[in-house]
């Protein structure tokens, strides 16, 4: 992980998806942010790739139009003309490689030499997954792949990295026929969160918490991740992937492994990513038993948001009218190791939440009763510390205090961080910091081979049970509420409950 500012080499961003959903709302914001604080190279430029015909004076148009749409403030003029010089945009089939590749090599040529650039490139696959091993093919062929003269070429893949753990091998193993591993970068862009990465500034740059980070002290951990949106414009993708494979494999799990390992060497990225691995291989497999008892799935059915009636996931746009895939997943999963033998981590995410909000819930034991037999005191406040990954991204620790008065009485109280009070606004779509990382070549926030495929190992016996046996009482949580009841009967067997509003 960079500590120190660098500055990124002069290179060439290259986006295939370049007229998507994800590029117009996070990548280009993303690079706003950074040209804004002056993080990227003063030599850069942009090659937008798509499927649509366009010119690039057209696209520098659309480029400036989204710009106005999707910052959360006016942009600035200069900056937009500053983006508008140096964007350009080449369109065709991905398939067709006697026309596209072509035309992109061509592009870049031009474009090297009209900003004087030297040849780094850093290409962004924003295309839906099943094509990353194609284009990547496709453009290592061309020539557009090959690192020479000290110069470098990046591959940043976009989330889902496969479907499954088999489908997740045969693309590393794809990938790596035609890459060096260096020059992958698997992203998750969870990892981009400033919250997130504070975990390991919190845990390992104070040295009152990493002593009563374990089993001694810890009763359980919580990870919620609710969103409230459903699944808007994506029906098409969402149906067949569903909540677990969305949002579970990849993001939930960063949130895990960063709350459960252990400290690493250093912040080098293999020192981190190994000690992430070591938690992944840890996480207990299911047995089909297992998935029976420590996995709940959902799925909205109408339901009221504010006030406003939403509909059903079924009668979502592209979505199939008998749907069984899961809007809503919890599981509990043990870590098989000396810090956390017996400490549950429960962890759930569901769409059309009565709110959006991304917890991760540290719940200490209860301190021993003794010295309040003979108070007023009937039960204790249990300590927990609660990192808010967004929004009011902050840190909460809770704690039993005297309520003023001549007797002894216990009241629940608060201490609050709050990123926002003490470090003003960053405006963020938690790409900035992998698009910077990816162009100084720093792959600690990114996924490896190993870890993508370990994720999908904790998922895999789960969606062979869940495909098995489909789900028979869809929908089964109303929009607007906390998921199925099944999810809280999860908790209560084992003497707890999911704390929804996080005081
Ligand atoms: C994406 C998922 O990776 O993450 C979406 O595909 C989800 O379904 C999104 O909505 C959540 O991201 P964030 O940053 O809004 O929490």
């Amino acid at each position: 992980m960079s500590d120190t500012k660098k500055t990124a080499d002069p290179c060439v961003m290259v986006i295939f998806g370049a007229t998507g959903d994800l590029t117009k709302r996070k990548l280009f914001p993303a690079l706003y942010n950074l040209a804004k604080e002056d993080f990227l190279p003063h030599t850069f430029a942009i090659v937008g790739v798509g499927r649509q015909e366009m010119t690039t004076d057209e696209f520098r148009k659309l480029v400036v139009a989204n710009f106005k749409e999707f910052l959360p403030h006016p942009p600035d003029p200069k900056l937009l003309k500053w983006f508008e010089e140096r964007v350009y945009y080449t369109g065709g089939d991905f398939d067709d490689d006697k026309k596209l590749f072509p035309d992109l090599k061509a592009m870049i040529a031009e474009v090297i030499v009209a900003h004087q650039i030297p040849e780094n490139y850093f290409y962004y696959l924003a295309t839906p997954p099943d094509l990353f091993a194609d284009v990547a093919g496709k453009i290592v062929k061309s020539g557009l792949g090959k690192e020479e003269n000290g110069n470098w070429r990046r591959f940043i893949f976009e989330k889902p990295f496969g479907h499954d753990l088999e489908s997740a091998k045969s693309l590393n193993a794809n990938l790596l026929k035609i890459l060096k591993e260096r020059q992958i970068y698997r992203i998750d862009h969870y990892l981009g969160k400033e919250t997130v990465q504070n975990i390991l500034v919190f845990r390992f740059g104070n040295s009152i918490f990493e002593p009563i980070w374990n089993r001694n002290y810890i009763d359980h951990v919580q990870i919620t991740v609710a969103e409230k949106l459903g699944v808007e414009q994506r029906g098409g993708y969402y149906d067949s992937a569903g909540a677990l494979r969305d949002m579970i494999p990849n993001h939930i799990l960063q949130l895990v492994t960063l709350t459960a390992m252990e400290p690493p060497v250093s912040f080098e990225a293999d020192a981190v990513r190994d000690e992430q691995a070591k938690i992944l291989h840890a996480i207990q497999l299911l047995t089909p038993e297992g998935v029976l008892k420590c996995s709940v799935r959902g799925q909205y059915g109408e339901g009221k948001i504010d006030d406003e009636v939403v509909p059903a996931y079924r009668s979502e746009e592209k979505v199939a009218p008998f749907s069984n895939t899961e809007t809503y997943a919890a599981l509990k999963l043990s870590i098989d190791n000396w810090r956390w033998a017996d400490v549950p981590f429960y962890i759930r995410t569901g769409k059309r939440m009565p709110e959006k909000r991304s917890t991760i819930i540290i719940q200490f034991k209860q301190a021993p009763f003794i010295l309040f037999r003979d108070t007023p005191v009937e039960k204790l406040t249990t300590n927990r510390i609660v990192i808010h990954i967004q929004p009011d991204e902050g840190i909460t620790l809770h704690f039993g205090a005297k309520i003023p008065g001549p007797i002894v009485n216990m009241g629940a109280v608060d201490m609050d961080f709050n990123y926002l009070d003490h470090f003003g606004e960053q405006v963020s779509t938690g790409y900035e910091r992998l698009l910077f990382d990816c162009m100084i070549g720093d792959a600690t926030l990114f996924q490896r081979a190993d870890m993508v495929e370990a994720g999908w190992s904790i998922v895999d016996p789960i969606l062979d049970v869940w495909k098995a046996l489909p789900a028979r009482a869809f929908p089964n949580y109303p929009a607007g509420t906390w998921g199925p009841k099944d999810a809280d009967q999860l908790l209560e067997t084992d003497g707890r409950a999911w704390k929804n509003i996080v005081d």
